[in-house]
Protein backbone atom coordinates (compact mmCIF):
# COMPACT_ATOMS: atom_id res chain seq x y z
CA UNK A 1 0.00 0.00 0.00
CA UNK A 2 1.22 3.40 -0.85
CA UNK A 3 2.26 5.60 1.90
CA UNK A 4 -0.44 8.20 1.19
CA UNK A 5 -3.19 5.58 1.40
CA UNK A 6 -2.05 4.50 4.45
CA UNK A 7 -1.69 8.03 6.38
CA UNK A 8 -5.44 8.68 5.14
CA UNK A 9 -6.42 5.37 6.78
CA UNK A 10 -4.50 6.37 10.11
CA UNK A 11 -6.14 9.30 10.04
CA UNK A 12 -9.97 7.55 10.06
CA UNK A 13 -8.86 5.65 12.27
CA UNK A 14 -6.48 7.10 15.19
CA UNK A 15 -7.59 10.04 17.19
CA UNK A 16 -5.68 13.10 16.13
CA UNK A 17 -3.19 12.91 18.69
CA UNK A 18 -2.51 9.51 17.60
CA UNK A 19 -2.13 10.18 14.02
CA UNK A 20 0.19 13.32 15.06
CA UNK A 21 2.38 10.88 17.08
CA UNK A 22 2.70 8.44 14.74
CA UNK A 23 3.77 11.07 11.94
CA UNK A 24 6.29 12.19 14.45
CA UNK A 25 7.56 8.94 15.01
CA UNK A 26 8.23 7.77 11.36
CA UNK A 27 9.61 11.21 10.50
CA UNK A 28 12.33 10.33 13.75
CA UNK A 29 12.59 6.88 12.49
CA UNK A 30 13.31 7.62 8.97
CA UNK A 31 16.09 10.39 10.23
CA UNK A 32 17.67 7.75 12.61
CA UNK A 33 17.72 4.76 9.97
CA UNK A 34 19.85 7.39 7.73
CA UNK A 35 22.22 7.96 10.35
CA UNK A 36 22.50 4.54 11.06
CA UNK A 37 21.94 3.17 7.33
CA UNK A 38 18.94 1.30 7.75
CA UNK A 39 16.03 1.31 4.84
CA UNK A 40 14.52 4.85 5.32
CA UNK A 41 11.25 4.18 3.91
CA UNK A 42 10.93 0.81 5.99
CA UNK A 43 11.43 2.56 8.99
CA UNK A 44 9.50 5.28 8.04
CA UNK A 45 6.40 3.26 7.48
CA UNK A 46 7.32 0.80 10.66
CA UNK A 47 7.06 4.33 12.55
CA UNK A 48 3.90 5.20 11.05
CA UNK A 49 2.36 2.14 11.74
CA UNK A 50 3.90 0.87 15.02
CA UNK A 51 0.51 2.14 17.55
CA UNK A 52 -2.27 0.65 14.59
CA UNK A 53 -3.68 -1.20 17.45
CA UNK A 54 -3.93 1.77 20.48
CA UNK A 55 -7.09 2.59 19.82
CA UNK A 56 -9.37 -0.44 19.17
CA UNK A 57 -12.24 -1.40 20.58
CA UNK A 58 -12.44 -4.49 22.64
CA UNK A 59 -14.72 -6.60 20.48
CA UNK A 60 -11.90 -5.79 18.06
CA UNK A 61 -8.24 -6.71 19.78
CA UNK A 62 -10.27 -10.03 20.86
CA UNK A 63 -11.23 -10.77 16.71
CA UNK A 64 -7.11 -10.35 16.58
CA UNK A 65 -6.53 -12.43 19.92
CA UNK A 66 -8.22 -15.43 18.86
CA UNK A 67 -7.62 -15.00 14.69
CA UNK A 68 -3.93 -15.25 15.85
CA UNK A 69 -3.80 -17.21 18.82
CA UNK A 70 -1.93 -14.26 21.17
CA UNK A 71 -1.08 -15.02 24.40
CA UNK A 72 -4.07 -15.33 26.87
CA UNK A 73 -2.85 -12.96 29.15
CA UNK A 74 -3.69 -10.48 27.21
CA UNK A 75 -6.59 -10.01 28.38
CA UNK A 76 -5.40 -8.96 31.66
CA UNK A 77 -6.20 -5.44 32.37
CA UNK A 78 -2.23 -4.74 33.66
CA UNK A 79 -1.13 -5.99 29.79
CA UNK A 80 -2.90 -3.47 27.74
CA UNK A 81 0.53 -1.74 26.80
CA UNK A 82 1.68 -5.72 25.15
CA UNK A 83 -1.47 -6.16 23.96
CA UNK A 84 -1.53 -3.06 21.33
CA UNK A 85 2.17 -4.31 20.50
CA UNK A 86 1.28 -7.78 19.94
CA UNK A 87 -1.92 -7.15 17.93
CA UNK A 88 -0.41 -3.94 16.07
CA UNK A 89 2.47 -6.81 14.58
CA UNK A 90 -0.32 -9.26 13.42
CA UNK A 91 -2.48 -6.39 11.91
CA UNK A 92 1.03 -4.88 9.76
CA UNK A 93 1.78 -8.32 8.95
CA UNK A 94 -2.14 -8.59 7.48
CA UNK A 95 -2.96 -5.65 6.26
CA UNK A 96 -0.16 -4.26 5.14
CA UNK A 97 1.79 -6.98 3.93
CA UNK A 98 5.17 -5.76 6.18
CA UNK A 99 8.32 -7.85 6.89
CA UNK A 100 9.74 -10.14 9.59
CA UNK A 101 11.76 -7.61 11.19
CA UNK A 102 9.29 -4.61 10.61
CA UNK A 103 6.57 -6.92 12.32
CA UNK A 104 8.65 -7.64 15.27
CA UNK A 105 10.01 -4.09 16.02
CA UNK A 106 6.05 -3.07 16.29
CA UNK A 107 6.01 -6.30 18.60
CA UNK A 108 8.51 -4.98 20.39
CA UNK A 109 8.46 -1.32 20.85
CA UNK A 110 6.56 -1.52 24.57
CA UNK A 111 8.55 -3.64 26.45
CA UNK A 112 11.57 -4.30 24.24
CA UNK A 113 13.46 -7.92 24.24
CA UNK A 114 17.06 -9.29 23.73
CA UNK A 115 16.21 -10.31 20.31
CA UNK A 116 16.20 -6.41 18.88
CA UNK A 117 17.45 -5.46 15.51
CA UNK A 118 18.23 -1.76 14.76
CA UNK A 119 15.20 -1.13 12.97
CA UNK A 120 13.73 -2.26 16.30
CA UNK A 121 15.55 -0.07 18.20
CA UNK A 122 14.35 2.76 16.04
CA UNK A 123 10.99 2.10 16.58
CA UNK A 124 11.65 2.11 20.06
CA UNK A 125 13.63 5.02 20.48
CA UNK A 126 11.50 7.24 18.20
CA UNK A 127 8.19 6.31 20.46
CA UNK A 128 9.66 7.87 23.00
CA UNK A 129 11.41 11.45 21.17
CA UNK A 130 8.39 11.53 18.64
CA UNK A 131 6.26 13.60 20.60
CA UNK A 132 5.22 17.15 20.35
CA UNK A 133 6.06 17.25 24.03
CA UNK A 134 9.08 15.19 25.50
CA UNK A 135 9.29 14.28 28.65
CA UNK A 136 12.04 15.73 30.46
CA UNK A 137 13.68 12.78 31.41
CA UNK A 138 13.73 11.27 28.24
CA UNK A 139 15.15 15.10 26.87
CA UNK A 140 18.78 13.38 26.52
CA UNK A 141 17.51 10.62 24.14
CA UNK A 142 17.16 13.52 21.23
CA UNK A 143 21.15 13.65 21.32
CA UNK A 144 22.23 10.00 22.57
CA UNK A 145 19.77 8.41 19.80
CA UNK A 146 22.66 9.56 17.48
CA UNK A 147 25.61 8.96 18.95
CA UNK A 148 24.90 5.53 20.48
CA UNK A 149 22.04 3.72 19.75
CA UNK A 150 22.19 0.76 22.49
CA UNK A 151 22.84 3.68 24.99
CA UNK A 152 19.92 5.60 24.15
CA UNK A 153 17.82 2.55 24.53
CA UNK A 154 19.41 1.33 27.92
CA UNK A 155 18.80 5.02 29.15
CA UNK A 156 14.93 4.73 27.85
CA UNK A 157 14.40 1.25 29.62
CA UNK A 158 16.09 2.17 32.57
CA UNK A 159 13.88 5.66 33.22
CA UNK A 160 10.26 3.49 31.78
CA UNK A 161 11.75 0.96 34.90
CA UNK A 162 11.85 3.43 37.37
CA UNK A 163 8.04 4.81 36.62
CA UNK A 164 7.33 1.19 37.00
CA UNK A 165 9.11 0.60 40.21
CA UNK A 166 7.50 3.70 41.63
CA UNK A 167 4.02 2.41 40.35
CA UNK A 168 5.06 -1.23 42.15
CA UNK A 169 4.72 -2.89 38.75
CA UNK A 170 7.54 -5.70 38.30
CA UNK A 171 9.89 -5.55 35.11
CA UNK A 172 8.68 -7.66 31.92
CA UNK A 173 11.00 -10.73 31.76
CA UNK A 174 11.68 -10.06 28.22
CA UNK A 175 12.55 -6.20 28.83
CA UNK A 176 15.24 -7.72 31.81
CA UNK A 177 16.86 -9.45 29.29
CA UNK A 178 17.01 -6.97 27.16
CA UNK A 179 18.26 -4.85 30.13
CA UNK A 180 20.80 -7.35 31.11
CA UNK A 181 22.10 -7.30 27.79
CA UNK A 182 22.39 -3.79 27.12
CA UNK A 183 24.81 -3.48 30.23
CA UNK A 184 26.50 -6.30 29.37
CA UNK A 185 27.81 -4.67 26.32
CA UNK A 186 27.95 -0.88 27.64
CA UNK A 187 30.36 -2.70 30.34
CA UNK A 188 31.69 -4.53 28.00
CA UNK A 189 33.26 -1.33 25.56
CA UNK A 190 33.92 0.17 28.91
CA UNK A 191 36.42 -2.53 29.59
CA UNK A 192 37.65 -2.18 26.10
CA UNK A 193 38.59 1.45 26.69
CA UNK A 194 40.08 1.12 29.53
FE1 LIG B 1 2.61 2.13 21.35
FE1 LIG C 1 3.55 5.19 20.18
Amino acid sequence: MEIKNIKEELKKNLSPYRYDHSLRVADTAKKLAKHYHIDEPKAYITGLLHDIAKELSEEENQYWIKKYHLNKNLNEEKNRKIKHADIGAVIAKEKYHLDENCCNAIKYHTIGNKDMDTLAKIIYIADKIGREKIPEELKPVEQLAYKNINEALLYCIEQQEKKLKEKGIKTHKDTQELLEKLKRKKNSINRKGN
